[in-house]
């Protein structure tokens, strides 16, 4: 069971390369741009709970955090070096009717 949220509409989201910060009920998420696709991953990094939007690309779809430089893969939400080990989360999204949605579960 999933429930499909509207997070902004389609003008708010953000543009090639920029991370927009969302929380959904009580979850942070970032959704990243990636060369016009959006990905949407949890925006706590699993090390401090640092938000992961706030990182910078340090490579095609590679966000490093600002606090501490783990790498997140914005596909799956992946940790991929340390000081991060578990994933971050991952959400289905797309852009509809204008809107900006993603899937949670329920
Ligand atoms: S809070 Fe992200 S690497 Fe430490």
């Amino acid at each position: 069971m999933t429930t499909v949220v509207e997070v902004c509409r389609e003008e708010e989201a953000p543009a090639p390369g920029q991370a927009l910060s969302v929380v959904v009920g009580d979850i942070p998420i970032a959704i990243f741009n990636i060369h016009g696709e959006l990905y949407a991953i949890g925006d706590i990094c699993t090390h401090e709970e640092f938000p992961l939007s706030e990182g910078d690309m340090v490579d095609e779809y590679t966000v490093e955090c600002a606090l501490h430089g783990a790498h997140f893969d914005v596909r799956t939400g992946d940790a991929l070096s340390l000081p991060a080990t578990g994933n971050a989360g991952s959400y289905p999204v797309w852009i509809e009717d204008g809107a900006v949605k993603i899937e949670l579960p329920a």
